[in-house]
């Protein structure tokens, strides 16, 4: 194998910088060259193409974003597209391609594989741990750690004011960020799309503690929760309980900023192992993370599988600590 392309693609997620280092280093171990299509699928599909070594990789590991640029590239759908990308891929001597980002990513890589036999690794990075096949996704550690933060700084104004303060966390169509927000965070209560539970379970159990001269009470809510978000959350909690409250939309806040230690060895284990993979003359895997370890997971099964369901472990404890 002579040169393998990297890109990132999807939302940007921290830590994914790290991977990119860590591709790019186990490669030049390995005598293979690398270089970054800008801004993902799209710089894939007009040549833009960015030089990587060893060098060009330094003093990336702590930052968050994507030094190489992402998008949610739609053009890609489109064969004909693909086709003229994987020409001018053979054009330039690149024999894989290492596709960091989430399952909508890898439907891309799946498809250059299976029209064109491009050699894929994946690599999941997603701040929403929504990858199946993975226990941790690049990215959402640090997301948690950043609502967190987030939190911590409402809880003073909470508890110094008596408001309550409904928070809204990202997550697309998954509520992992949410729940493990919740239990850091010792939220009253959370929302999160996988779990039905009612508004009016929400207050009731308000009302007690309210009853019990708790005064800070944060509630948090994914994105994705609750139609409207957190907004309308609040706004049906006040229409049966009438207190003061704020409403706070963390937003692309959690997507940047330092990625956590956790974030960036999960990163570098996956980096290393992606390009491993496909040396070896694998192709068609993802690497996730289970039980501390990075394994090879078939993409195809990636893709397949069901988004890993909430934690209701999580959800119960958050619930049965929110006091
Ligand atoms: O998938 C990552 C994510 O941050 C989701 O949590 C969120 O729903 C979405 O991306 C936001 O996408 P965009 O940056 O395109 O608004």
């Amino acid at each position: 194998m002579k040169r393998i392309g990297i890109l990132t693609s999807g939302g940007d997620a921290p830590g994914m910088n790290a991977a990119i280092r860590a591709a790019v280093r186990t490669a030049t171990g390995l005598g293979i060259e690398t270089l970054g299509y800008i801004d993902g699928f799209e710089g894939f599909a007009t040549r833009r193409i960015m030089p990587l070594d060893d060098r060009a990789v330094g003093n990336q590991v702590q930052h968050g974003g994507t030094f190489i640029g992402t998008s949610r590239y739609a053009p890609f759908l489109d064969a004909d597209v693909r086709a003229r990308a994987v020409r001018q891929m053979h054009h330039d001597e690149v024999d894989a391609l290492v596709v960091i980002g989430g399952d909508g990513s890898f439907r891309g890589a799946l498809a250059l594989q299976a029209e064109h036999g491009v050699a894929v690794a994946g690599i999941p990075g997603t701040i929403d741990n929504d990858v199946y096949g993975t226990d941790h996704t690049i990215g959402f550690d640090t997301a948690v750690n950043t609502a967190v933060l987030a939190i911590d700084h409402l809880r003073d104004t909470s508890e110094s004011t008596g408001m309550m303060f409904f928070v809204e966390v990202m997550g697309r169509t998954s509520g992992a960020i949410a729940l493990h927000t919740a239990v850091a965070a010792g939220a009253a209560g959370v929302l999160v799309p996988e779990d039905h539970s009612d508004i009016v379970e929400l207050v009731e159990r308000l009302k007690e503690s309210h009853s019990r001269a708790k005064r800070s009470h944060i509630i948090v809510v994914a994105e994705a929760g609750s139609p409207g978000g957190a907004f309308e959350v609040a706004k049906r909690v006040s229409e049966l309980l009438d207190h003061p409250y704020r409403v706070v939309v963390l937003g692309h806040i959690q997507r940047g900023g330092r990625p956590t230690a956790r974030d960036r060895i999960v990163a570098a284990q996956s980096g290393a192992l992606a390009v491993e993979s496909l040396a070896a003359g694998r192709t068609g895997m993802m690497i996730g993370i289970q039980g501390g370890r990075p394994v090879e997971v078939p993409l195809e099964a990636v893709v397949a599988g069901a988004h890993p369901a909430a934690q209701e472990d999580l959800l119960r404890l958050a619930q049965q600590l929110s006091g």
